[in-house]
């Protein structure tokens, strides 16, 4: 008989999330992919009622699964991950259920609430493991987020490419660029889940990450400030260099490109990846990577030109 592993439900003091983080870097060491994302990651310390965290242990207090369930969205979204040891124990199964009685069950006191949501769980990678484990969890995948990669050298690093006739081109200021960003990002991915939602908060989080460098964020305004919402950019094009990357990697993200639908199948998508590139190139990097969704066919095809291939899928599950 299998005795499911203690769990605890409820926010994570400092001692939790390092925990968590601990087990992370030993599945992500162990299946060469990280079991958790960005976002998750910097919500280990969040305590609020769209979040829950959920940890499973051993009877000596070691970490041994973790399940975080994000009901911020308009389905709820949920990242797992069972220590390389301790799997095939049935703790993923009892972690998983109790993510989708938390998304799924109505709230007990009757008030509206972030529950009564549909659950989806990423598995990063889609590693045969986690496919196996969805189906006999009776998931099916939902959507799809490819990862691509493309080789980057000195030859790629020329004066970054002249703003078309009427735009100017130039880097983010912090603080007095935030709204108008903001703006432009929920129209340019008013369609997309997380990525149109983003507030001024998220904007924070991010720029006082140590990766952040307003240098590698770039806006493209355009000159007479027609057609946009009171002058806000028509274009940007953020980038993303992680600090602490293993030996020998050197990869350079293009973080989030975005154009403004007004300003959308002028050529300006493809410019600003150029833009991105030459930054990335000349700040050394060797590799240029970023994430697209599976189904937008305009930006696969953008980065397709742009020399990008496919290295790696990211699935969404869920129940039919
Ligand atoms: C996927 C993951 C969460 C599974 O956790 P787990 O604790 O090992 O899963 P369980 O023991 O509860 O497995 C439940 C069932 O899923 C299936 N399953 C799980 N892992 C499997 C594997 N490696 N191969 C085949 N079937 C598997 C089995 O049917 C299993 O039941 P059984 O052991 O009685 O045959 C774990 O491998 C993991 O952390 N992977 C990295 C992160 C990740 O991919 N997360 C996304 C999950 S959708």
């Amino acid at each position: 008989m299998r005795i499911a592993a203690p769990i605890q439900i409820g926010p994570l003091d400092a001692d939790a999330q390092q925990a968590v983080r601990a087990l992370a870097a030993a599945a992500e060491s162990h299946d060469g992919v990280a079991p958790l994302s960005e976002q998750p990651l910097l919500n280990l310390g969040t305590d609020a009622e769209w979040i829950t965290h959920v940890v499973a242990h051993t009877k000596a207090g070691s970490t041994i699964g973790y399940v975080q369930v994000d009901r911020s969205g308009d389905t709820a979204s949920a990242e797992l991950v069972i220590h390389p040891e301790h799997r095939r124990q049935g703790h993923g199964r009892v972690l998983l259920r109790t993510a989708e009685r938390d998304a799924t069950l109505p709230s007990r006191s009757g008030e509206p609430s972030q529950h009564g949501k549909h659950l989806r769980v990423w598995a990063h990678g889609d590693l045969e493991p986690a496919r196996a484990f969805a189906r006999t969890a009776g998931l099916r995948p939902v959507r799809e987020l490819c990862f691509l990669a493309r080789p980057l050298s000195a030859a790629d690093a020329p004066e970054p490419p002249a703003a078309p006739a009427g735009y100017r081109l130039r880097t983010f200021r912090p603080g007095a660029d935030d709204d108008g960003w903001l703006r432009v990002n929920a129209r340019a991915f008013s369609a997309h889940p997380e990525q149109g939602r983003m507030t001024l908060d998220d904007l924070r989080a991010r720029q006082s990450e140590q990766w952040f460098d307003p240098e590698g964020f770039f806006l493209l305004e355009p000159e007479d400030a027609a057609g946009t919402d009171g002058g806000d950019p028509a274009a940007f094009l953020w980038t993303k260099t992680e600090p602490d990357q293993p030996d020998g990697a050197r990869d350079g993200e293009i973080y989030v490109l975005g154009v403004h639908p007004e300003h959308q199948g002028t050529g300006l998508g493809r410019l600003m990846t150029d833009v991105g590139l030459a930054h990335l190139a000349r700040t050394g990097a060797t590799r240029a990577v970023l994430y697209v969704e599976g189904d937008n066919a305009p930006a696969l095809a953008t980065y397709e030109r742009a020399g990008f291939t496919r290295a790696a899928v990211h699935v969404q599950y869920s129940r039919p």
